[in-house]
């Protein structure tokens, strides 16, 4: 299904497709706007083959980064404001726009669907549990036509064949890398990868 054709029915969303894309367009750059068009686009490709709901699809990918471009100072208080662990604080936005984000889609955007919330707040940490949504959106970020690095051929090719795997090799690639890159790991993310990636 072309993202264009899909017309949401107000079950998820108070807005339509079009006002949605506006609102999130005007959280962010072109260029991030551009990967939340192409993350719908992958998602839809993902809902389309392991059978998911389109519209809960669209609307989770197309809020996912809805907070990334936040102030951090603005997202500190989200974090404090919504009683989220104090923990997350010594966390970057990388962290913060999916846990904390969900809250902002949620006040701002009035999406109150827990599935859609869930799916945004471990869109970059994966969970332990992950619903069929989740999986989507998770993998859809990682793997949308617009990413250039070295194993996305690959992570690709998982993801169009089996949705779980997809999900296990991208938390191994993420945690690799943060570890080449000496980063903090969030222990969610280590969480993820005890789950699914440990044999
Ligand atoms: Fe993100
Ligand atoms: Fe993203």
């Amino acid at each position: 299904m072309a993202n264009t054709e899909l017309i949401y029915s107000e079950e998820f969303s108070p807005h339509t497709r079009d006002v949605l894309l506006g609102k999130v367009s005007s959280q962010m750059s072109a260029k991030r706007f551009t990967h939340v068009l192409r993350v719908e686009e992958m998602a839809l490709e993902l809902c389309e083959l392991y059978q998911g709901n389109p519209e809960k699809v669209s609307i989770a990918a197309l809020t996912h980064d809805y907070a990334k471009e936040r102030p951090d100072d603005e997202m500190i208080q989200v974090i404090k404001d919504s009683h989220l662990s104090d923990e997350l604080i010594s966390y970057g936005n990388a962290i913060w726009h999916g846990v904390a984000g969900a809250e902002l889609v949620r006040d701002e955007l009035g999406i109150t669907d827990e599935d859609i919330l869930d799916a945004i707040r471990c869109h970059t940490t994966g969970a332990k549990e992950m619903s069929l949504l989740a999986k989507i959106i998770y993998v859809a970020d990682y793997v949308e036509r617009g990413r250039d690095f070295p194993v996305v051929a690959e992570a690709r090719k998982i993801a169009l064949s089996n949705l779980d795997e997809a999900v296990a090799f991208e938390t191994k690639q993420t945690l690799l890398y943060l570890v080449k890159q000496e980063a903090l790991i969030y222990p969610k993310t280590l969480e993820t990868y005890n789950h699914w990636v440990v044999k």
